[in-house]
């Protein structure tokens, strides 16, 4: 039987892989459109996105729908997920077992979204997906490829709230990935010719 949307949220709902379900409050499954061409994946919910249910709706996500705002783009035309689905608690790294346990369902959510371009918010999130040995200060902004879909790394919000001289850097990677959605898109509109 093809996986559903419907079926994928049951089962994930259900997970008890890891023993993050236990300190959670809501389950984080993933926001926005299920056939978007662009894909964000973050690390793990925080604070307030254990208590909404929804990923990056706290400090980083406002900063996460700037980056979005510079190209273009917001939530309504891409889907955001992250690599475990529960909060860690207090905020730590999700450890290598959650985030092995977590990963079918992201990967599920890929299979069903099928997105053209793949964006990982920072280091744990393009350890997971583009190479265990990622160097973030090294590899963002450069393209690699996930399958056949192409993926590449920028900094996670988080880390450009704690240190806003990585900025520019960011703004770099964020033109790459204009460009590459103006290669390999065809219905995300991106209205922002500004940068
Ligand atoms: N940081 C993340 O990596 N994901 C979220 O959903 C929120 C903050």
């Amino acid at each position: 039987m093809p996986d559903t949307w419907e079926q994928l949220k049951n089962d994930c709902g259900a997970c008890r892989s890891c023993p993050l379900w236990e300190t959670r409050t809501n389950l984080v499954f993933g926001v926005g459109r299920e056939d978007a061409e662009v894909l964000f994946i973050g690390e793990g919910p925080g604070e307030q996105e254990d208590l909404q249910g929804e990923p990056f709706v706290g400090p980083a996500g406002k900063l996460l729908d700037t980056m979005m705002a510079i190209i273009g783009l917001d939530r309504a035309k891409v889907y955001i997920a992250n690599i475990v689905k529960c909060r860690p608690p207090r905020n730590r790294d999700p450890q290598p077992e959650e985030q092995a346990a977590c990963l079918p369902w992201l990967e599920r959510q890929i299979a069903l979204i099928r997105p053209k371009v793949i964006v990982c918010l920072g280091r744990i999130s393009a350890q997971a997906l583009i190479d265990r040995d990622f160097r973030i200060t090294r590899q963002h902004g450069q393209w690699f490829r996930y399958g056949e879909i192409p993926i590449m790394a920028t900094y996670h919000p988080s880390a450009l709230l704690r240190d806003p001289g990585k900025r520019p850097e960011a703004f770099m990677d964020l033109r790459e990935l204009r460009k590459e959605i103006r290669a390999v898109c065809s219905s995300t509109e991106l209205y922002d010719d500004s940068i």
